[in-house]
């Protein structure tokens, strides 16, 4: 296709402000997907995407588009409709999925107005150089407020309200003259069509039946099949097996030109070896300069994962390799907890990342996991100047430490103007420092904060909404280490350290942390034969304390009389229950315990 005749772009949103819905519309007046099949497809979407391994809604897809009205009408163009995964943890696709667009569409809900992730989203999309236009969807509501969010909008990008799109995804109202703008406004691909082939990863997939599938689009020259590729981050050479474009369904095609956009398949079968942001060029006569941008995805949050059931333990690492096949930021490696048993130690990008991947684990692998509390990743100089990186709490070092540095993230929060007070509370007490302050309108504040990594994985967004009955937004993306004043507080249960409640947390808080720990474990441990004290402590010196009174177990007091076989059941019961303990020193703590203080904040 004649680059002049492509328009390659993205639909970018705040999430729930209908950009899925926008994209059916799109496929559907393009005819890329028929009326009858789209409900079909859009209720199956969750089954066979299960089923066969790949997303309907695809990544990129291809759209022929015939220009309604205007100057242009009827002249043929293919529009590139290309997916960007919607939350924070992900930035660094998001981000390549737009260097892979000239244009963005950035969509606003007409009765919510700009929220956190537009903003993030749209300011990602201005790093990346391209035309912005905006649209405010849902017009079919009642509450729907297209003018006053208009202005909001206009505002933010510097242009007229009238500039504005009014759509609505659901009856389809403005989608034909969002889509005729698209070719207007949005400039067409420019590339070197005679240089050595170039084409940059935007996204890539695990697939059951055809490995992964790798889509890219194409910078300069030419990709062709029965070609030989390379990744030019690894130098690794591929046999290139099917190369072609989705619209809706893949489709081989005879090569994909500059401009281009469509997937390539290369038998290989792991993520890793085809990563998002890397180059692919020709293996024979291949470009010398990868295309900018490439970042190895590093993970930010640790937590162990354990099976409940140690014997799960090899299903569990089964488990891991398989995600692992889709998922080049995961990150894991065994773990012994002398309270948990076997597990891994696992990175993630973030907090949702890692509720995914366990929420994976346990349903679509039937594993039951404790989790311990996640952590950031501390940088850790001690005196002798060694320098070492914890990402495990329990392994602090215990020797003199000079200088502790934590990741720090800036923050945005949007919020309606009555709640400013109750945010800023909020961030002060997790250590956070204002960076500015400004109105998109008389009703709707944009915060912006410096703050610990590590206190917004500990319930930041919970407490952000409660505090605002919902309606605040957040994002936000690191940016470095900052020293800080960090110790490591040990909870021990009769003089015995438990690995999984060690934490890493301010001085400041050190002294809270351990009071509700303690706290907490004493009501969820039962009373043991003896008495146990459990203690919180900084190094050797103990700054919480609680008691668990020892009691005489006697099962069979209950059983006056001489019922043997009744005896017998109880004592069966009780040796059951002691299978769920596990032994710290000599106190049995049953599983619950664990999972209850670990979860309970
Ligand atoms: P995520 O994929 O979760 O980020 O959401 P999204 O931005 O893709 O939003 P989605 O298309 O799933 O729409 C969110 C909700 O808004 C759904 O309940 C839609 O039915 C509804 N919705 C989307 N567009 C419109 C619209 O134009 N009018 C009305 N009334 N509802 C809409």
């Amino acid at each position: 296709t004649d680059p002049q005749r492509i328009r390659n772009f993205c639909i970018i949103a705040h999430i729930d402000h209908g950009k899925s819905t926008l994209a059916d519309r799109m496929l559907q007046l393009t005819g890329v997907v028929e009326q009858r099949q789209m409900r079909a497809q859009y209720l199956d979407r969750m089954d066979i995407e299960r089923e066969r391994g790949i997303t309907i809604k695809s990544q990129a897809v291809r759209m022929p588009w015939e220009v309604s009205a205007g100057a242009q009408q009827g002249e043929g163009f293919v529009l590139n409709m290309i997916d960007t995964p919607g939350h924070v943890d992900f930035t660094y696709e998001v981000s390549r999925s737009l260097a892979a667009c000239e244009g963005a569409v950035l969509l606003v809900d007409a009765a919510q107005g700009i929220e956190a992730q537009t903003l993030a989203n749209l300011y990602l999309a201005l790093d990346n150089d391209l035309t912005v236009i905006p649209v405010l969807n849902k017009i079919d509501l009642p509450a729907a407020q297209p003018e006053r969010y208009a202005e909001e909008l206009a505002h933010l990008i510097g242009c007229e309200p009238e500039d504005c799109f009014r759509v609505s995804g659901k009856t389809g109202e403005g989608v034909a003259e969002l889509l005729d703008s698209i070719v207007a406004q949005f400039p067409p691909p420019e590339g070197n069509a005679d240089a050595p082939a170039r084409a940059m990863i935007f996204d890539s997939v695990y697939d059951t039946y055809r490995g992964v599938v790798t889509y890219v689009r194409v910078v300069d020259g030419q990709l062709s099949p029965r070609e030989r590729i390379k990744m030019m981050s690894t130098g690794a050479v591929h046999e290139l097996l099917e190369i072609g474009v989705i619209s809706p369904e893949p489709v081989k095609s005879q090569g994909l030109g500059v401009g281009e956009v469509g997937y390539l398949i290369t038998g290989v079968k792991d993520v890793r070896q085809s990563k998002v942001g890397d180059t692919v060029t020709g293996s024979i006569k291949g470009a010398e300069e990868a295309l900018p941008g490439y970042a190895e995805a590093k993970p930010m949050v640790y937590s162990g994962l354990y099976p409940i059931d140690g014997s799960d333990y090899p299903d569990l690492r089964e488990a891991l390799d398989k995600l692992k096949l889709n998922d080049a930021s995961l990150d894991y490696e065994p773990e012994t907890s002398a309270a948990l048993g076997f597990g891994f130690r696992c990175g993630f990008l973030g907090l949702l990342h890692l509720e995914i991947i366990r929420e994976r684990l346990e349903r679509e692998f039937g594993l039951e996991l404790i989790s311990t509390a996640p952590n950031v990743v501390y940088d850790v100089v001690l005196d002798d100047g060694t320098d070492t990186v914890v990402t495990n709490p329990s392994e602090f070092p215990d020797g003199k430490v000079a200088k502790v540095s934590e990741p720090m993230v800036k923050a945005t929060i949007l919020t309606p103007n009555d709640f400013v007070g109750a945010v800023m509370e909020l961030c002060q007490s997790r250590r956070g420092s204002m960076q500015g302050m400004d109105y998109l309108s008389p009703e709707r504040v944009e915060l912006r904060y410096h703050l610990p990594l590590a206190e917004i994985i500990f319930d930041f967004f919970d407490q952000l909404k409660s505090k605002t009955k919902g309606y605040a937004s957040l994002d936000y993306e690191t940016i470095g280490n900052q020293d800080a004043d960090l110790v490591k507080v040990d909870i021990l249960l009769q003089g015995e350290k438990v690995d999984a409640f060690s934490a890493i947390v301010h001085k400041e808080q050190a002294y809270a942390y351990g009071v509700r720990l303690t706290e907490t474990l004493r009501k969820l441990i039962p009373r043991q034969q003896f008495e146990v004290p459990i203690q919180a402590a900084i190094g050797s010196r103990i700054i919480a304390r609680e008691n668990i009174r020892a009691i005489r177990k006697d099962v069979l007091a209950k059983c006056y009389g001489g019922d043997i076989s009744r005896k017998r059941k109880l004592l069966e019961k009780q040796k059951e229950g002691k299978k769920r303990m596990k032994m710290v020193g000599r106190v049995e703590v049953p599983q619950e315990a664990f999972i209850a203080a670990l979860t309970s904040d």
